[in-house]
């Protein structure tokens, strides 16, 4: 008898072995069925931490790529490849070198996410990631972990520079752009991190708190607008809570939000930690866990077993993963070059990224004029800070300085400050990496920022004669593990940098000579107490690896600048309303001491605000819809950016169409003397009853083409009905109210050039799900 069983069990077998079907496009059904439990559960979770470093290759991704942050499991026997997930977004992040062959793997080192948006010219942005597309591509990746789209809700949050501004709306378009100009390519992205990661201190347990109407109308918008209009592969769930539920594990959040109420049909991954949760993130819809850990894989082989976790659950992840794969680069066996056109990227980076340039102030002296010798000052002009750190950081080739920009654009550069510079910087260089090494911080935070160094007035006063202009650069730099502090040397500038800055202005005005200081800085710092002290002052953001060529093209007038903010530069810190709100000045940065925070089996100890949790208490009031609502003055207000020319706006053109989808035009004539783009806002008032709203808010943009002088251009915009509803948390539902709206046409929030009055006749609504609610 035992004998006959066993005999029949080996018949099993060969069979459930012999079904294997090698996968195709059109038989994912089969290999699903084909798929042994555990088989599934190895293709939800990655192949681990340091799966794609070279030590640690296994036979079956030995083909794939260093450096790349992970990987999907291959099962060989289903003709199931491994693919190739990696960092993102100011470019592809690989390792650049690799053991037992000479030839490097540099990725270009595009512009971070922050000038893309200053740009507000969503086909150049379009143009760009294709080109990064082709970069992921031809060094054998398959999906880029970009864009990075958090809203900008605080200032000092550290990764702002990888995130777009403090508005959904242009955050969501710039996404769009951005994923469609990678995935043309045939590669996808992660668009990340699923939802309202705006928080570096604590990222991993913090709970984001906030009232669901909030949730939608900006911390989600920008990413259903992203899912909407650009059909992104993959969206990966942030590590934060989000109103007490981690998001990897929201049913609410990644299944009826973004698949039932979006229409995603994607795959959503978790962002690279390890959650005890696995089992719930399986069945909120997470079909991915990253980096991927075999405990992981257990959890859900036992929890099938054990009934806790309904193997349907599993089998709709798996199936979502088959459809990924076998839209892969890896899946069709594509042959890459590991050779992407560089040069070519070099030369598009550099002609685009000056229009992502904000010019602040300029009193004529820019484009300079006369110039023949510069004094150039500031540690950023010969360490040119191109990105964040972090996993945002782009392994580049080069970072052309603002030094050498300067040269190719025919300047000469003062020799004494360049060395003095130069050696100042290498020696505090190697310091601050061997301390840095020393804390264990160096990987996460990656190279710090030389703090600017004390120059004599006596030096200044020689070298004042010898030069036509003082330039300053001041930099900061900031990324992922840790926020900014609203402290000297971040925020505000450093007692250095304030003396050099009114000493370099002193002298130089003395002499009647000029002062232009460069910001090269990946988020908004403090301007008001000193912006009447230079005569220019030229936002260069950390543009990627072109920077310092195309500061230089600006200050030369061989670009015109055309950059506009897409975030709001306060008076003060504690304007913003999220500053009271935020961690301040917390110095634990990403650490969390877990054991404390689930009480260590202990009673749970208080839970600490702002680290914990955050309460979003602002609401919708997040940047110029706050300032703009309150009449609160600011230092610079979102959408401002001067150029070398000037725009006037016409009277603007708005028609209704009976569906309700509004088209607003303008002409914008150049008024000026040189040629330049502009960037046109619509900006607009609901009508009084139904919710209450900010003062305005943003509903389409459009840039112009390049205007000679005297040139005009009819610039069009459409928005649909939808676009103007805002989220009734009552009834689930958002709604665009009838009656009078104002559009109002801006060169910045605060510069509305024309108006015009619409009307909608009837009110719309569009059902929504009850899902994310507040505790
Ligand atoms: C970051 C992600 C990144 C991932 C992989 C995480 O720590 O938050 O943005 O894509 O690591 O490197």
């Amino acid at each position: 008898m035992k004998k006959v069983f066993l005999t029949g069990a080996a018949v099993l077998c060969t069979v459930s072995l012999l079904a294997q079907p090698k996968l195709t496009r059109d038989n994912i059904d089969d290999v699903l069925a084909a798929m042994t439990l555990e088989e599934k559960a190895t293709l939800v979770v990655g192949g681990g931490w340091g799966s794609m470093t070279a030590g640690s290759l296994t036979a079956s991704d030995a083909s794939l790529v260093s450096g790349a942050a992970g990987t999907t499991r291959a099962i060989p026997r289903l003709g199931i490849p491994s693919t190739v997930l990696a960092d993102g977004p100011a470019g592809l992040r690989i390792n650049p070198t690799r053991s037992g062959t000479d030839q490097t793997f540099y990725c270009t080192g595009f512009p971070v996410g922050t000038v893309l948006a200053s740009t507000w010219n969503t086909a150049l942005v379009e143009e760009l990631t294709t080109a990064m597309g082709e970069e992921v591509k031809e060094y054998g990746a398959d999906v880029l972990l970009a864009p990075g789209q958090n809203l900008h809700r605080n200032p000092l949050c550290g990764r702002n520079f990888e995130y777009f501004s403090e508005d959904p709306f242009l955050t969501g378009k710039m996404s769009a752009a951005y994923v469609r100009g990678v995935q043309r390519n045939g590669v996808g992205v992660s668009v990340k991190h699923f939802a309202a990661n705006d928080q570096e201190v604590n990222r991993q347990a913090n709970d984001a708190r906030m009232d669901v109407r909030t949730l939608r109308e900006l911390y989600l918008k920008g990413f259903e607008i992203a899912v909407r209009e650009s059909d992104p592969w993959t969206v990966m769930s942030s590590y934060n809570k989000l109103n007490g539920t981690y998001t990897q594990q929201s049913f609410d959040l990644l299944t009826t939000i973004l698949r039932d109420e979006w229409g995603f049909n994607g795959i959503v991954m978790t962002d690279w930690g390890n959650k005890e949760g696995t089992v719930a993130a399986v069945k909120a819809g997470n079909d991915l866990m990253e980096p991927g850990m075999q405990s992981e894989i257990d959890r859900i082989v036992a929890a099938v077993k054990d009934g806790s976790l309904p193997v349907a659950d599993l089998d709709r992840n798996v199936r979502r993963m088959l459809q990924y794969i076998v839209r892969t680069p890896r899946f069709a066996g594509y042959k890459y070059s590991n050779q992407p056109d560089l040069a070519g990227h070099a030369k598009l980076v550099r002609a685009a990224t000056p229009e992502g340039l904000v010019l602040l102030e300029n009193n004529g002296v820019l484009p300079l004029k006369d110039v023949k010798t510069v004094a150039l000052y500031g540690t950023g002009s010969y360490d040119f800070i191109a990105g964040g750190t972090g996993s945002g950081n782009v392994n580049k080739a080069y970072v052309r300085n603002v030094a050498e920009g300067l040269r190719v654009n025919g300047f000469a550069v003062d020799a004494d400050i360049e060395t003095w510079y130069s050696q100042y910087i290498a020696f505090t260089k190697t310091s601050l990496r061997n301390n840095a090494a020393g804390n264990g911080l160096g990987i996460l935070l990656g190279d710090p920022v030389v703090p600017e160094m004390e120059v004599s007035r006596s030096f200044i006063e020689k070298k004042v004669k010898a030069t036509d202009i003082a330039i300053l650069t001041l930099s900061r730099n900031a990324g992922e593990g840790d926020d900014r502090k609203a402290a000297d040397g971040d925020w505000t500038l450093t007692g250095a940098e304030r003396e050099l800055l009114q000493t370099l202005a002193d002298v130089y005005h003395a002499a009647g000579k000029k002062l232009v200081v460069v910001l090269n800085i990946g988020g908004v710092i403090e301007t008001a107490s000193w912006k009447h002290i230079p005569d220019a002052i030229l936002l260069a953001w950390t543009p990627g690896q072109e920077g310092g060529y195309a500061v230089a093209d600006v200050l030369s007038g061989a670009a015109n600048p055309s950059g506009k903010l897409p975030m709001t530069f306060p008076l003060s810190y504690l304007d913003i309303p999220s500053s009271h709100n935020f961690p301040f000045n917390y110095k634990g940065g990403n650490s969390i001491d877990m054991a404390a925070l689930l009480g260590g089996g202990r009673a749970p100890r208080v839970l600490r605000k702002d680290i914990d949790y955050t309460d979003y208490a602002e609401g919708l009031m997040v940047g110029y819809r706050y300032f703009t609502t309150a009449g609160q003055g600011v230092s610079y207000p979102f959408g401002y950016g001067l150029s070398y020319t000037s725009f006037s706006y016409g009277k603007p053109v708005v028609k209704v169409a009976k569906d309700g989808t509004v088209t607003a035009s303008v002409v914008v004539t150049n008024t000026g003397s040189v040629a330049g783009k502009e960037a046109v806002q619509l900006y607009v008032t609901a009508p009084a009853g139904g919710l209450d709203k900010p003062a305005c808010e943003l509903k389409a943009f459009a840039k112009t083409r390049e205007l000679k002088p005297g040139e005009s251009e009819t610039v069009t915009m459409t928005l649909d009905p939808y676009t103007l509803a805002s989220f009734n948390a009552a009834s689930s539902a958002w709604e665009t109210a009838a009656g009078s709206y104002k559009a109002l046409f801006g060169a910045s929030v605060a510069d509305i050039r024309a108006s015009a009055a619409f009307k909608l006749a009837k009110a719309q609504s569009w059902p929504a799900h009850a899902a994310c609610l507040p505790r």
